[in-house]
């Protein structure tokens, strides 16, 4: 019985998620939300399962998939999971993601969270080698735990979870207003290369490089992405950035993560 997983990652996390319960269950068929984001037309997949993994944001869906929910439907699926990646906090993302399923016609029948490496480094950077080692290696047991209920179609949903949803009411909706103009508080300095990369990891093609410099676009979902994969750590966010340790998942290429992003072929990269 094959699985069409719809997945939305911005540094690495999710889509190592994703290929780890791939390679777990088998017959499992992993479709970037960005780039069907691009396609016309109401979705409708051919299989049994469907799941959903994709990054807390303010213990929130990402944007994308808010937008992506009303393009899929999902009333024929007898088995909708979803698995949010996290930094720690933010199980209230899988309520919020049921409540959307739900205005849609269908509704989630377990959902659980994964916690792996915070990319969100404006706050103290990124964890040393070794935390980050220790993070993604606990995450690999909990998602062998969560391949098994998977497979076993078990329904599992969190209890409500109170911290997340005081952080989820507290700032989510801001940061969701905030989005068409956050870009405007990236800065890049005088190390950038022009080499394209933050545009190629961009899933929201939001950055064209000019004169070979990124000009961000002005619809930014705000992932981290070009942030962390720039290979000077050239982009700034405001001040808040410099010396600090920047973060993508190290079992995920930078070939496969803008395969995911965008579709497009990068075997000029390394
Ligand atoms: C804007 C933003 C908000 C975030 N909010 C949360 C949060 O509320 N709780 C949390 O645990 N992690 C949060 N994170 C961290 C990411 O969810 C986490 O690092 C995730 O593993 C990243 O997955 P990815 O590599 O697939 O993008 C946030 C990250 C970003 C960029
Ligand atoms: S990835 Fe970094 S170095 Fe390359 S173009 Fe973007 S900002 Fe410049
Ligand atoms: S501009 Fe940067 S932060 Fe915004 S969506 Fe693109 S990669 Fe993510």
């Amino acid at each position: 019985m094959t699985t069409t997983l719809y997945i939305f990652t911005g540094t690495g996390n999710s889509l190592a998620a994703a290929e780890f319960l791939a390679q777990k269950l088998g017959d499992m068929v992993i479709e970037s939300i960005p780039i069907r984001m691009k396609k016309a037309g109401l979705l409708i997949p051919d299989t049994n399962k469907v799941g959903f993994i994709f990054p807390v944001n303010y213990s929130g869906v990402p944007l994308i998939l808010s937008e992506f929910i009303p393009r899929v439907s999902l009333s024929h699926v007898p088995y909708i999971f979803a698995v949010a990646i996290s930094g720690g906090i933010g199980r209230y993302a899988l309520l919020q993601l049921d409540r959307m399923l739900k205005e849609n016609g269908s509704s989630l029948q377990a959902g659980w969270m994964v916690r792996m490496v915070d990319n969100y480094i404006p706050y103290g950077g990124a964890p040393d080698e070794k935390t980050q080692k220790k993070l993604l290696s606990d995450a690999e047991s909990v998602l062998a735990d969560i391949a098994n209920s998977i497979q076993a179609e078990k329904k599992e949903m969190p209890g409500f979870p109170v911290l997340s949803q005081l952080l989820h009411s507290l700032f989510y909706p801001r940061f969701i207003r905030s989005l068409s103009e956050i870009d405007t508080r990236f800065r890049v300095d005088d190390t950038c290369n022009g080499c394209g990369i933050c545009s190629r990891v961009c899933p929201s093609d939001n950055i064209r490089i000019i004169d070979n410099k990124p000009v961000w676009q002005h619809h930014c979902l705000f992932c981290l992405a070009c942030i962390n994969l720039c290979p000077k750590e050239a982009i700034q966010l405001e001040e808040k950035l410099r010396n600090k340790r920047r973060y993508h998942n190290p079992s995920v290429p930078l070939k496969k993560l803008i395969q995911i992003q965008s579709g497009m072929d990068s075997s000029s990269d390394q």
